[in-house]
């Protein structure tokens, strides 16, 4: 029978990766902790209304990339394909304004689902780690994500990274800034694509999203938002730079920086890896201060980012930065035991020393007690326990320290206190 293989552009996270990405999540849930952000779970999938209201219909996720389904209830449904819709739905259903003093801080580590094409680094299931912010509508807390996200990468290494920047204005200079770009593009729509095409009707910034080299060219002359800003976004942008250059953390700003989602208001930014262009974007966030009430809960500013972890990976594999995270805690404990009766007292053991805080094994496989002392070595344990008829008769456990070739004979108590002693839990 022919084999069936995974769909295209998903990936089966193997044991060998999985422990770099347990490291990388307590890194991440530490990072948010510190911060003091909660967590927060929202459901795979929503109602497509949310996505095409809160994302925007003219955006490329929304327009091209959903995964949309009917389900048997003749619903519309959506697999997320990002996180910050479905965060501002929980928050409003969920009233979470009234629940919380100040500003509500969310993180998410969230699977998402776009239909992209495949590209190293572009997954049609990706994960990203990210955080919502709502209530904070002054440039602090911008600046304080920047400053949580480069003292993150930092931590990890990566030094890199390049900062973008930019302001997307608010609503109050936008229609003003949509007339001149229009009327900029008049005489060079004829040598824009299709899509661009769309973009001038529906939202005409979106076109700064395109990847075409004549539609770029074109519109690194058109007029940008960022030279006409309404006086509180130029305050708030100037904010950002005055915080970001107390803290001496290098950016750039590009008024060409939209972001592909049409939430976005005042501040955008994205933060990539440098040596690795388009592919290697790290983050991409801003503040999206009209989207709660435009999902019909009361006007309340919010700003977030999301962070793509597979990239992450990558990042820190081509950097050779993982040595340091993917270290692993070796197997304390290996019970070697031989006998029906050894074997049930096995499970007494590994049982009080797991509770301990032990990491533990044993054989399930019927080898020898030699060979499982060399499973034991092999699997890079520091201590076998060596469990017989005579053992349990005795009463004592023979424990051998295999990193230095000793042995020990320790007395067996109901709570091994000898035992742990030895072993340092
Ligand atoms: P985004 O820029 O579309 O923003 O995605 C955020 C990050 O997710 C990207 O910078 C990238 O690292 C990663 N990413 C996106 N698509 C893929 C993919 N197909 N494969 C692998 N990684 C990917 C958002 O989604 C916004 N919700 C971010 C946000 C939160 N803005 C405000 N709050």
């Amino acid at each position: 029978m022919s084999k069936i293989q995974k769909p295209i552009g998903t990936y089966d996270l193997l044991p060998d990766e999985s422990v770099l990405w347990q490291k990388l999540e307590d890194r991440i849930r530490r990072m948010f902790r510190s911060y003091n952000y909660s967590e927060i779970r929202t459901p795979m999938f929503e109602y497509t209304e949310l996505f095409a209201r809160g994302v925007g219909e003219s955006s490329d996720i929304v327009s091209k990339e959903m995964y949309t389904f009917v389900d048997r209830g003749e619903r519309s449904l959506t697999l997320r394909p990002e996180g910050t819709a479905g965060v501002a739905r929980a928050f409003i259903e969920n009233g979470l304004a009234q629940k919380t003093p100040g500003a509500v801080k969310l993180w998410y580590f969230a699977q998402m689902f776009r239909y992209e094409r495949k590209q190293k680094g572009r997954y049609r299931q990706h994960v990203q780690y990210g955080c919502e912010v709502f209530g904070a509508p002054g440039p602090d807390i911008d600046l304080e994500l920047l400053l949580m996200l480069h003292q993150f990468y930092q931590s990890l290494g990566l030094d890199e990274l390049n900062l973008k920047i930019n302001s997307v204005g608010s609503p109050e200079c936008r229609p003003q800034y949509r007339e001149r770009l229009l009327e900029f593009m008049k005489p060079h729509m004829d040598r824009m694509c299709g899509d661009c095409h769309r973009r001038a009707e529906t939202n005409p910034m979106r076109m700064f999203d395109c990847k075409n080299e004549t539609c770029q060219e074109i519109l690194a002359d058109a007029p940008k938002l960022i030279d006409h800003l309404d006086d509180d976004s130029k305050r708030h942008f100037e904010a950002i730079k005055t915080g970001l250059n107390e803290f001496q953390v290098p950016y750039q700003v590009d008024p060409n920086l939209v972001r592909g989602l049409d939430y976005y208001s005042k501040t955008a930014f994205e933060l990539s890896y440098a040596p690795l262009g388009s592919q290697g974007v790290l983050t991409g966030g801003g503040r999206y201060d009209g989207l709660v009430e435009q999902l019909g809960g009361p006007s309340t500013p919010g700003i977030g980012f999301g962070a793509g972890m597979e990239r992450l990976v990558l990042i820190l594999r081509e950097t050779g930065k993982i040595d340091n995270l993917t270290a692993e805690a070796p197997i304390d404990l290996y019970v070697v035991a031989m006998g029906e009766q050894a074997s049930l007292k096995a499970n007494g053991i590994l049982m009080e020393m797991r509770a301990a805080g032990a990491r533990c094994e044993r054989d399930f496989t019927g080898k020898s007690m030699r060979k499982q002392i060399q499973a034991a070595d092999k699997l890079g344990a520091r201590f076998a326990l060596m469990l017989g008829d005579n053992e349990i008769e005795s009463k004592t456990l023979v424990v051998k320290n295999l990193k230095e070739g000793s042995q020990n004979e320790l007395s067996w108590s109901d709570d091994l206190g000898e035992l742990k002693t030895l072993i340092g839990v």
